[in-house]
């Protein structure tokens, strides 16, 4: 079962709410709304005003994807009746198990990300509380740049983790996903897969995630 999320960062920002009604059109899964804070990662992108507006717009989930230092801080900013996952940086939360606790005492979902630098053994202690780990296949900060091959490898020792615990967490993939990776990350175990530029500035965004199902054996949903 797999789920395309678009990333709303490469989308048009005058241009948001048509680009939302083709994004339903096409039948995708979620919204996945990368917010960056200038400081844990090299870029600022929009902040929760926009994201409770974008809410009233859809009934399609959101996929919070907070790149911010302090997660604990905003995390309850980014609720809205739309927002499915709110999904963290091990690496931005000092105390991470506590902010994993307070995401799940908002109600929503909670999802730790991890760095390409990150090992999975960061989460060990933690892994059992989370309802999706967000493997990030570039370092954050800016869409478009190219998929980390060694990703593939740290998708497969999750998948192999959560087979050995009994854990039944998703697994997302973020950055540089194409039609050329997508099979090797989705076999490697990922089910959640985040796409920006691939879809958004393709010539034809219809033809392009109709590829992408075409590559999965249209066993998306
Ligand atoms: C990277 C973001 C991603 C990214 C996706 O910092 O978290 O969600 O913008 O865009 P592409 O698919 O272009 O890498
Ligand atoms: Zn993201």
């Amino acid at each position: 079962m797999k789920k395309i999320s678009v990333s709303m960062m490469c989308a048009d920002f005058l241009n948001l709410e048509k680009d939302i009604r083709a994004f339903e059109g096409l039948g995708i899964e979620y919204l996945h709304i990368d917010i960056m804070d200038g400081s844990f990662v090299p870029n600022i992108s929009f902040g929760a005003p926009m994201v409770r507006s974008l809410a009233g717009k859809t009934r399609l989930p959101f996929d919070i994807h907070l790149m911010v230092t302090e997660p604990g801080r905003y995390a309850a900013d980014f609720v809205t009746d739309n927002t499915e996952y709110i999904t963290v940086h091990a690496e931005a939360a000092v105390h991470l198990d506590r902010t994993l606790r307070l995401v799940k005492s908002l109600g929503v979902k909670c999802g730790v990300a991890l760095n390409p630098a990150t090992p999975p053994e960061a989460l060990d202690y933690v892994l059992d509380a989370v309802d999706q780990v967000l493997v990030m296949s570039v370092n954050p900060g800016f869409g478009g740049q190219s998929f980390i091959p060694a990703s593939l490898e740290k998708i497969k020792r999750l998948a192999g983790l959560r087979e050995e615990r009994g854990l039944d967490f998703k697994i997302g993939v973020d950055g540089g996903i194409s039609r050329v990776n997508v099979l090797d990350a989705t076999e490697a175990g990922a089910e959640i897969i985040i796409a920006g530029s691939a879809i958004l500035n393709a010539s034809d965004p219809e033809a392009e995630l109709r590829a992408f199902d075409e590559i999965f054996g249209g066993a998306r949903q």
